[in-house]
């Protein structure tokens, strides 16, 4: 099975699919870091010089070729915050994934993306593109966990029992 996180930037979601993999015994994959192996350069450069949808282009073939690798086999996938905006994305997740989408409050998600840096789309349009994106977090997912108030450790619990 791959349990696949999805979520906005800065939901938690590859603190938490570390905890989870390792809880697990499984390994733990992040998309941005395939996607980043792949291309030869970080994630700005790649917005910076090839623009946006060939990110989502690089990002929805290394989605596709992850999952289609993995499938069989227990892996926790982080997915980046704009993963289910690609083609395909949506329904590749609910049929070949337990996709959980970690849910946060986007206020708290923008704290966290002020106070670390370094995406490309932490921008003035965080709340409104996190409202676009909402109804597709929630197609993909077959598991919606709200965690607000719950430590890194309390939400991996919970995405165990899920599994269990
Ligand atoms: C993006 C989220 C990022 C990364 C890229 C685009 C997005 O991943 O894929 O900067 O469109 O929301 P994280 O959610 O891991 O920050």
């Amino acid at each position: 099975m791959i349990i696949a996180l999805t979520g906005y930037m800065c939901s938690g979601k590859t603190t938490v699919g570390g905890i989870v993999a390792d809880a697990l015994g499984c390994p733990f994959m992040d998309l941005d870091e395939i996607i980043v192996k792949r291309a030869g350069k970080s994630i700005p450069e790649i917005f910076a010089r090839d623009g946006e949808p060939a990110f989502r282009a690089l990002e929805a073939d290394c989605l596709a070729k992850t999952v289609k690798k993995y499938a069989g086999s227990t892996l926790v996938l982080a997915l980046g915050g704009g993963t289910v905006t690609c083609p395909g994305a949506v329904s590749l997740l609910q049929e070949k994934t337990l996709c959980i989408w970690l849910k946060a409050p986007v206020e708290t998600m923008a704290e966290r993306a002020n106070a670390t840096g370094g995406r490309p789309l932490a921008d003035e349009r965080f709340a409104q593109r996190y409202s676009e994106r909402e109804p597709l977090y929630e197609a993909a997912a077959h598991i919606v966990l709200e965690t607000e108030g719950l430590t890194s450790e309390e939400i991996a619990d919970e995405i165990i029992i899920d599994c269990l």
